[in-house]
């Protein structure tokens, strides 16, 4: 099936197999693999990305039902001229992350998160998070830079 939608403002447009899962277009079919796959069944929220402004779990999400929609991953966060999103500053200053891995997605839900509630305090952080796994277990410092990006963005 062909499958045309917009990723990080671009609009592209694939054949795929009717069963490819979102983030398996995004990784395989677009390069973009800042997206990881974690269990690829929903729970760890390694794959995380906006879908019309909102985080999915983009291993849950097939590619067709993402037709005509707006994507965007990690790569497509920042301001396109190499600088950080204010989240992403924050992960960085607030050592939000060890090993990275769970890092993409945690932004990309965090993002989410901010934008619906632009003061969050500690407990809303922490339960909006909860989709989201980090097998390295920082997360007394990934809540810590989510309040603190929560300033930058306007909120806090
Ligand atoms: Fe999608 Fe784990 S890889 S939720
Ligand atoms: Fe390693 Fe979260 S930083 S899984």
């Amino acid at each position: 099936m062909k499958v045309s939608l917009t990723v990080n403002g671009q609009v592209v447009t694939r054949d795929v197999d009717p069963r490819t899962t979102l983030v398996e277009l995004l990784r395989n079919h677009l390069a973009l693999t800042g997206t990881h796959v974690g269990c690829d069944t929903g729970q760890c929220g390694a794959c995380t990305v906006h879908l019309d402004g909102r985080a999915v779990k983009a291993c849950s999400v097939l590619a067709g039902q993402a037709e005509g929609a707006s994507v965007t991953t990690i790569e497509g966060l920042s301001d396109g001229d190499g600088g950080l999103h204010p989240m992403q500053a924050a992960f960085r200053e607030c050592h939000g992350l060890q090993c990275g891995f769970c890092t993409p997605g945690m932004v990309m839900a965090a993002v989410d998160l901010v934008q619906r509630h632009p003061r969050p305090d500690e407990t809303t952080v922490r339960e909006g998070l909860e989709g989201n796994y980090c097998r390295c277990t920082g997360y007394h410092n990934i809540v810590r830079a989510v309040c603190s990006a929560a300033e930058r963005m306007g909120g806090g």
